[in-house]
């Protein structure tokens, strides 16, 4: 059992500022993804929790007791990391065994949980190799596999998977979400890719520069971003975003006309996604010519540039057509998503 608090975590190096302010409790066996682009304070903030860098401001709190001055090994946490850490001389048997030795578990249990870690991670063929003579997944699920042979409370995985080619990133990101689910133990995991975010967390804090966005199950996040921020780093490809006006429920942009809107008057960014909206014969709301054609087998994606902005929109995988040639697209009221140009805060439920 772990409840994971974080009180106003701030992190500075003199007047500039990693990570500011963060506020968050992170529930026994959640699994919590930090998601944001490079230099947002992800690693940061994991570091701060594993103690391996102090926090300048506020408190950790693991199951209620604060552990700001407790060093690394005394936090009962696990931590996976990006380039996984593994000791060249020692085999894979003797990797996975090394935090058992380091925490003085009695030897007599040593080789059964070993053998345990390296069955999980489908690494029993390899127990007697080195590092070097293993592929980067293997190496990876060594790293794993350390990280669970002492049973913490806490697992800390900083892009564990991004060392590694797409395909095994697809089949490593699954094993960990069947690892989770079995250990039930508390995982906070830091990635930059809004896919593995999506398909792991239990809720996703999104960050920018410091700054925590949006916390929210990826359902929350995906179906209403608190800004356009938000909007634009979730999904493939990215809500599409248009400045326009706002006047009596109607938007109007360059080439755009949409009616049955519900906001005040004034300019507004108006976003949607590209599977919320179709091409249609005609009349509909967005008319422009074709900037791009992409077929992508299960559908096409059909790209427009309106105000200097590229706006996708997913046809029929039948669809086809040339590019400069006009097409008209529907794009239902009730898929809209209502942003203040200014602050970029959403501005409609
Ligand atoms: N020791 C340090 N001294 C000064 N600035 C630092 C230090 N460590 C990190 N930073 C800065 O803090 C910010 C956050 O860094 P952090 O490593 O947490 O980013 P991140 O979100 O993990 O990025 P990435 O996705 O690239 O790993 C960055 O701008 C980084 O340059
Ligand atoms: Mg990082």
């Amino acid at each position: 059992m772990a409840e994971i608090q974080l009180r106003n975590l701030s992190k500075r190096w003199g007047s500039f500022v990693g990570v500011n302010n963060f506020d968050l409790a992170i529930e026994d066996k959640e699994f919590l993804v930090l998601l944001g682009p490079s230099g947002c304070g992800k690693t940061t903030t994991m570091r701060m929790i594993a103690g391996l860098e102090d926090a300048t401001e506020g408190d950790i709190l693991i199951d209620g007791a604060r552990v700001n001055d407790l060093e690394p090994k005394n936090r009962d946490v696990a931590m996976v990391f990006q380039s996984y850490a593994l000791y060249p001389n020692m085999n894979v048997y003797e990797n996975i065994r090394f935090p058992l030795r380091v925490r003085g578990i009695d030897p007599a249990l040593h080789k059964e949980r070993v053998m345990q870690a390296a069955e999980r991670v489908e690494l029993l063929d390899f127990l007697d190799r080195k590092p070097a003579a293993l592929s980067g997944g293997q190496r990876q699920r060594v790293a794993l596999a350390r990280a669970i042979v002492r049973k913490p409370k806490v697992f800390l995985m900083d892009e564990p998977l991004s060392n590694l080619d797409a395909k095994l990133r697809v089949s490593t990101r699954a094993q960990i979400k069947n690892l989770s689910h079995d250990l039930a133990a508390t995982t906070v995991y830091v990635t930059h890719d809004q896919i593995e975010a999506m398909t792991l967390a239990d809720r996703v804090v999104v960050m920018k520069s410091g700054i925590v966005q949006q916390v929210g199950s990826p359902t929350e996040i995906y179906d209403t971003p608190a800004n356009t921020f938000v909007a634009s780093f979730i999904g493939s490809p990215a809500m599409n975003l248009i400045d326009g006006e706002l006047v009596d429920g109607k938007f109007s942009a360059p080439n755009v006309a949409i009616t049955g809107l519900t906001g005040g008057n004034g300019k507004v960014t108006l976003g949607f996604r590209a599977e919320d909206a179709t091409v249609v014969e005609q009349k509909g709301e967005m008319n422009a010519p074709i900037y791009t054609l992409e077929l992508l087998g299960d559908a096409t994606m059909v790209s427009v540039r309106i105000g200097g902005q590229l706006v996708a929109v997913k046809a029929d995988k039948t669809f086809r057509s040339d590019i400069g040639d006009p097409v008209s697209i529907h794009i239902p009221a009730e898929h809209c998503h209502l942003f203040d140009t200014e602050t970029g805060l959403r501005v409609q439920s």
